[in-house]
């Protein structure tokens, strides 16, 4: 026989560059390994029924003749050891192991148990894909799977098996699953054949089912758990003659499996190709080859043990799970080097048309902005500096009763805001033929006329609100800036030729109306004479106010508009109800005097 064998020596740091390599999942998801949950994990096992443990128990087994029944001892008192205990049947010998005494190896319940379950406690969110368990007895015929996700809080049943399904769980379907939510009872993991080495095979997601969003809310739910537990209710037994005739008939009912495998992986968002231990090794310094560990290395900028956040400073973007071809790195969040922390914030990102979330929190160097791009208020930028330097930001410099704001700046060149009226570069004087520059004065200075003039020395302008343009008058003479057809200095009268009418130029007294009657013929309208009370203002024109029943009304004609034009109606009335009033105002138009409908 030839051996060959190569053995190469790597330099530590190769071997380094090698492990940092794999982590990396640049171009998308990349998922850590599968392997067996279990390996590892004996102390987190546990069953509720174990035979021998306090002393030997006696068990047998059935053949195909009753005659054939062989009897044995269970003493578990002991962990197994192939040559000293062989006869302990503990919960941690179901863990896989490639021992050549494997198939020596089994757990097993007392005798005589039907409800009897078994449970492995995770110390984190781990993912699921499946669950094998091979029995040395006969498989159970009624069993069932849960698992739970907030550490055995809450308990969810993933499956029932049942030889017969309606007798052994009624409320459960035992039709195939028509969705990945449903919850369903099996019947072909429960027969009696074969009396050993049958399976129990539970997968997370049904292949048959076609999964388009592995993130989806309900497939996270059935691929995820901290805990699960197989409860076996119902022990198969071999019909009541034969256990009849038996002295002690429970002595070869029991459970009895070989193996339990619960195939996953950490869990982590598709973030990271690797795991660690949770405790960070602090607990496992000799961990066991083959165990999957529940810390993610995370990629992509994340960070938490599931890779479920983004790292810190990494907010630019939202977190998001890994797809299939797009890695969803989380983003560095840009202050400029004037902050050390950032959040998401959902509505800049939508803003920025999805480029960018990231908000920046409490900004140095007199900065603000999400980015802490702008410096605050009152104060700018200086354009010999860079946005990065922490002394870009200059005191504007601006006159506070001159410039808006009581000394605002533009933020980029420092220019101050001037207020209407006045001017300079730091906003502190007033513009030619403005005076009185004042900070409660929204202009800064008031215009006045007549400078000069020893008749008419500083004149308020003192222009018509509604006749003027705007409140400033001419410095020389005063006038102020008419609106068409209005004249005078204040721009207060009507040109030649035109009329102002006040706002109710055209107005029609209700004891004038005539009365509308479609209720009560025997109504009439009712005049309510007012007289001018010293504490009270006269709300009324005419002679006083016109009472108007509930359901009657009042007709006015108008017939002297002088032309057709858009005219607002006011009705004016008083209500001597305390409730809402609600008046229906009809119009009809007649055409006279060439007047057209408008
Ligand atoms: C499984 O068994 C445990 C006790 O071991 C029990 O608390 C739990 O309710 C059982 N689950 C179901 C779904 O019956």
């Amino acid at each position: 026989m030839i051996f060959i064998l190569f053995i190469v020596f790597l330099p530590a740091a190769r071997l380094q560059e090698t492990q940092y390599r794999q982590d990396q999942c640049p171009s998308g998801s990349c998922n850590p390994q599968l392997g067996d949950l279990m390996v590892g994990r004996a102390p987190r096992l546990s069953a509720s029924s174990t035979c021998g443990l306090d002393g030997p128990q006696n068990y047998c087994i059935i053949g195909y003749l009753e005659e054939e029944q062989k009897c044995f001892t269970c003493d578990s008192r002991l962990p197994y050891n192939h040559h000293g205990n062989p006869n302990s049947h503990r919960i941690e010998n179901v863990i896989t192991t490639f021992d050549p005494e494997r198939k020596t190896k089994w757990w097993q319940s007392e005798n005589g148990f039907h409800q009897v379950s078994v449970q492995l406690d995770l110390e984190t969110v781990f993912k699921f894909s499946h669950l094998v368990l091979t029995f040395k007895s006969f498989r159970p015929a009624a069993m069932l799977v849960e698992r739970s996700k907030d550490y055995g809080r809450s308990w969810k049943v993933f499956r029932y098996f049942a030889e017969d399904c309606l007798l052994s769980f009624p409320s459960v379907s035992n039709q195939p699953a028509n969705s990945i939510d449903d919850i369903v009872c099996d019947s072909r993991y429960s027969g009696s054949d074969p009396s050993t080495n049958g399976e129990v095979v539970l997968k997370a997601l049904d292949p048959i089912f076609e999964i388009r969003n592995p993130y989806a809310p309900n497939i996270q739910d059935l691929i995820t758990l901290t805990n699960i537990r197989v409860n076996f209710t119902r022990l198969f037994t071999l019909g009541d003659i034969l256990s009849r005739r038996r002295r002690n008939p429970q002595d070869k009912y029991y459970y009895a499996l070989y193996n339990m495998v619960v195939r996953g992986s950490c869990f982590c968002h598709g973030h990271a190709s690797r795991c660690t231990p949770v405790d960070g090794g602090r607990g496992d310094v000799f961990t066991q080859t083959g165990m999957v560990h529940g810390r993610c290395v995370c990629q992509h900028n994340t960070a938490g043990e599931n890779c479920e956040r983004c790292q810190e400073f990494h907010h630019d973007s939202p977190w998001r799970p890994a797809g299939r071809n797009t890695a969803n790195t989380c983003r560095r969040c840009n202050c400029n080097g004037h902050s050390n922390s950032c959040h998401f914030d959902a509505t800049r990102f939508e803003a920025t048309g999805m480029q960018s979330g990231g908000v920046c929190e409490d900004c140095l160097h007199d900065r603000t902005g999400s980015q802490c791009e702008r410096c605050r208020p009152f104060l700018f930028q200086d354009p010999q500096r860079t946005a990065d330097d922490p002394h870009a930001c200059r005191p504007c410099d601006c006159n506070p009763a001159g410039s808006e704001g009581g000394g605002l700046c533009d933020a980029l060149s420092g220019t101050c805001v001037c207020k209407e009226n006045v001017e300079g570069r730091h906003c502190n004087q007033c513009k030619y033929g403005f005076f009185n520059l004042r900070r409660d004065d929204p202009a800064g200075c008031q215009g006045f006329w007549g400078l000069g003039h020893s008749e008419f020395r500083c004149s308020a302008c003192d222009c018509d609100v509604g006749g003027a343009y705007s409140t400033t008058c001419s410095p020389e003479d005063g006038q102020c800036h008419c609106l068409p057809n209005m004249v005078g200095r204040q721009c207060s009268d009507p040109a030649p030729r035109y009329f102002l009418p006040p706002l109710d130029y055209f107005l029609y007294e209700a004891e004038l109306a005539a009365p509308l009657l479609p209720l009560d013929p025997g109504y009439a309208l009712q005049i309510v004479p007012r007289q001018r009370k010293t504490d009270q203002s006269i709300t009324w024109t005419g002679l006083g106010l016109v009472r108007v029943l509930e359901g009657a009304g009042l007709r006015f004609t108008v017939d002297n508009l002088p032309s057709p034009m858009d005219y607002q109606l006011v009705i004016r009335y008083e209500s001597e109800v305390k409730k809402t009033v609600r008046v229906l105002v009809m119009i009809c138009f007649l055409q006279t005097k060439g007047l057209k409908p408008h």
